[in-house]
């Protein structure tokens, strides 16, 4: 199966696993910036928690509020033509009951205009995410690294170090994927766990400091086009480095505007310019 012209849905990502068609995932979390990853020709959006840090200025993504995340979405909703937009239940959201879980997910999906939700966690929210699929409601799950869990953590840490560990979340991913998930992100964890847990499931994988061996790999944008530099995972590639960017042209204009070069006296032949 080729790369789509159409629409990327749920179900597709499984396909696109069992044809060997790796999954590029990225975050974006407004209309612009969702636009040009959609033009790019990304297959799935995550309307991550990471705001909480890269939009918001917060140190973690735990006050991030279904609020927030529902008006996100709707903006990247917005802006994607082709690739499938999945957007976090934030902190707290699957954990006081599968009826409030439910409404949660069903605020991203209808008001938000998301096609899937993610999820953190293993045998705690299974009950949810069974929940959620029975409704209708596309499920990612998120293992390793869980960021809504720093504070149990510790920190922003590497996950399933030890043979125990690994074990333990091999079988999380087992029972994700037997409640209904669709795909599962993992976080920072060692490539051989990854590697063991991408070739015993169905459903793909999507790493995220978790080797070479998934299904598809996400990075949150902030970080891979240089935009965000208050904290850059190791495992971190940056493409571009628009902050700089962003800041030389700043500079440029604020020079301008000071020396009163900008604007020009003569009409700039911009198209887009207001008429006279
Ligand atoms: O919130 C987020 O951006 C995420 C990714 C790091 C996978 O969960």
């Amino acid at each position: 199966m080729g790369r789509f012209a159409r629409a990327v849905r749920a179900p597709d990502l499984m396909r696109m696993k069992r044809g060997g068609e790796r999954i590029a995932m990225l975050t974006a979390y407004d209309f612009t910036m969702a636009r040009l990853l959609d033009r790019a020709g990304i297959d799935v959006i995550l309307v991550g928690d990471s705001l909480g840090m890269v939009i918001l200025g917060h140190e973690n993504t735990v006050p991030v509020t279904l609020d927030a995340m529902v008006h996100h979405t709707a903006a990247v909703s917005r802006a994607a033509a082709r690739a499938l937009v999945v957007a976090d239940m934030p902190f707290l959201s699957c954990h006081a009951g599968t009826r409030d879980a439910v409404r949660g997910a069903g605020r991203l999906i209808r008001d938000g205009g998301a096609q899937a939700v993610k999820v953190e966690g293993g045998h705690p929210v299974l009950p949810v995410v069974q929940r959620l699929v029975e409704a209708g409601i596309p499920v990612m799950g998120h293992l390793g690294l869980t960021p809504q869990s720093v504070h149990q953590i510790g920190g922003f840490k590497k996950q399933a170090r030890s043979r125990s560990e690994a074990q333990k979340l091999v079988e999380s991913a087992r029972a994700l994927q037997a409640a209904g998930a669709f795909a599962i992100v993992l976080e920072a964890i060692p490539a051989h766990v990854a590697a063991e847990a991408t070739a015993m499931l169905d459903i793909p994988t999507i790493g995220i400091g978790a080797g070479p061996h998934c299904d598809g790999q996400v990075l949150v944008s902030h970080d891979a086009f240089g935009l965000y530099d208050e904290f850059v995972p190791s495992f971190v590639k940056q493409y571009a480095n628009l902050g700089s960017l962003m800041t030389a042209a700043a500079e440029d204009y604020v020079r301008e505007v000071r020396n009163g070069e900008f604007p020009a006296a003569r009409k700039p032949a911009l198209s887009g310019s207001f008429p006279e």
